[in-house]
């Protein structure tokens, strides 16, 4: 998989790229991670990326021209499946999003800034618009940081155990279930006797009964949906 950030903040996506599952996934070639600056996309010397909107109002809003050169560019090169504007207005991320996109080949994932992009960028190149939550960021960075992490986890040979990306919350819209791990008990807290036993089947049930009964007292929600 081939991941392209078009960002104006490079510096402030890189980190999360560079520590941990994501580097370890890169180092072992499993996906790729490029950034774009948009300012190299520029063609004035003040490296101009936004200006005011049309008919007024406060904020500046992104302009077409060095997005279209910087998407186009990259256009050239190999095709892509997706193209993904970050934006709080978008789909709202969940894991049945973050599975389907773990099995792209290459997207391309547009960070905003400011108001946010000029309405033809979306109408002429956006496939897919994703937000990470009800709330404004200060830009379409983080969201990515948090998009890239949900999605390349998710990629096979990316976690050690295989299977655990399965059995995480939200998978079968349930939450996980409790875990434990030593010692057997601490201040008096024990862990489930069950749990001992080796009788798998009967430690899966009860898995199975946690986790439904975790969602639902948290997350009702969840159960409504299926
Ligand atoms: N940009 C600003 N706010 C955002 C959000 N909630 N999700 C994704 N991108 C954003």
């Amino acid at each position: 998989m081939r991941i392209d950030i078009i960002t104006v903040l490079p510096e402030l996506l890189k980190s999360p790229f560079e520590a941990s599952i994501l580097k370890r996934a890169i180092d072992a070639n499993l996906v790729e991670v490029h950034f774009h600056n948009l300012r190299d996309f520029t063609t004035d010397n003040y490296k101009t990326i936004d200006d005011y909107q049309y008919g007024g109002g406060a904020g500046m809003v992104m302009m077409i021209e060095p997005i279209d050169k910087c998407i186009s560019s990259l256009k050239a090169e190999r095709d892509y499946d997706e193209v993904i504007y970050m934006t709080p207005d978008g789909e709202t991320l969940n894991q049945g999003i973050a599975n389907q996109l773990s099995l792209k080949g290459n997207i391309i994932i547009l960070c905003g800034h400011y108001k946010g992009v000029d309405q033809r960028v979306r109408d002429l190149f956006v496939t897919k618009e994703i937000s990470i939550g009800d709330y404004v960021l200060s830009g379409g960075e983080l969201g990515a940081a948090v998009l890239c992490d949900a999605i390349i986890r998710l990629i096979p040979g990316v976690l050690g155990n295989e299977t655990s990306a399965l059995t995480d919350s939200f998978q079968d819209n349930l939450l996980a279930p409790p875990i434990y791990t030593r010692p057997r008990e601490y201040k008096g807290l024990k862990v489930p006797e069950l749990l001992f036993g080796g009788n798998f089947p009967e430690i899966e049930k009860w898995r199975e009964e946690q986790a439904y009964k975790r969602t639902k007292d948290r997350r009702p929600d969840l159960l409504d949906d299926q």
